[in-house]
């Protein structure tokens, strides 16, 4: 296993924050800075900024993504957005079940997983989040709840169908909060995660899936936490919305390649 290879990923969540003059702005200064990089680079933005952003980053190795789907192919939605919508725009990829979405709008597991199956067959990389609570966190209930969360939202899917997936542990006590898990947390976690995903589909997709920690990651902890084994890649949400600190941030995963290399 130490010596695979899996690409390091980081993403900005970007939620609800930036026009498309921002974006743009936000956009123009990094693509230079991560050119050649062999760190990848992702957004994940307002819908509205899809499709220019999209446009402005077709030369460069920046991926543009969406923050959420609906589940159905197309219908009487009001204010839903389909998948095959965000592809033509020109995302890349879609952020699914963050807990925001389970929380603030219900979300649960039978739905995050339609959504799951709806982005493989449209051919947008799902980032599948998952996470347990404060209270769930206390009364050591982790595993348990990140076992239902993978094994609920990922039901119906064959290893084939999930060879573009990644999984974002996000722990929802760190989301937003200034306390971010200890990199030894994380790894536990994320090393469990890449457990039952070998026992539910295959080793082989174990081994390459990339896992990405979320919740407080910043400048100065960023390093740390992707020393970890099973941390390949970091979901940022707040620290993605400086231009600074998240280029910081991309110059500092640089080093987990170095170390593979
Ligand atoms: P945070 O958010 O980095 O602001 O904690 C992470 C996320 O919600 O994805």
């Amino acid at each position: 296993m130490d010596s695979f290879y899996r690409p390091v990923v980081i993403t900005g969540n970007w939620k609800m924050y930036k026009t498309i003059e921002e974006a743009q702005s936000f956009v123009s200064q990094l693509i230079p800075v991560i050119e050649g990089s062999d760190v990848e680079v992702c957004l994940a933005v307002p819908f509205t900024a899809i499709y220019p952003l999209a446009q402005e980053v077709q030369q460069t190795s920046l991926m543009i993504g969406a923050q959420n789907m609906n589940d159905a192919s197309e219908g009487a939605f009001t204010g839903e957005i389909a998948g095959k919508m965000l592809k033509e725009a020109g995302a890349s990829f879609v952020l699914l079940g963050h807990s925001e979405r389970r929380r603030l709008y219900h979300e649960d597991n039978a739905f995050i997983n339609r959504k799951v199956r709806r982005a493989v067959e449209v051919g947008l990389r799902p980032v599948l989040c998952v996470g347990e609570t404060l209270q769930e966190y206390e009364a050591g209930e982790t595993r348990q709840v990140i076992q239902a969360q993978l094994t609920e939202c990922l039901k119906d899917l064959t290893a084939e169908q999930l060879k573009s997936l990644i999984i974002a542990y996000e722990p929802v006590w760190a989301i937003g909060s200034g306390y971010s898990a200890t990199p030894e947390i994380a790894q536990g976690v994320q090393s469990f995660c890449r457990q039952v995903m070998a026992e539910q589909f295959s080793s082989e997709l174990a081994e390459q899936l990339v896992i990405q920690y979320g919740g407080s990651v910043n400048p100065s902890n960023a390093k740390e936490l992707l020393s970890q084994p099973d941390i390949d890649g970091l979901l940022i949400g707040g620290a993605s919305l400086s231009l600074e600190s998240f280029i910081q941030i991309v110059n500092d995963s640089k080093s987990k390649i170095q170390s593979q290399g």
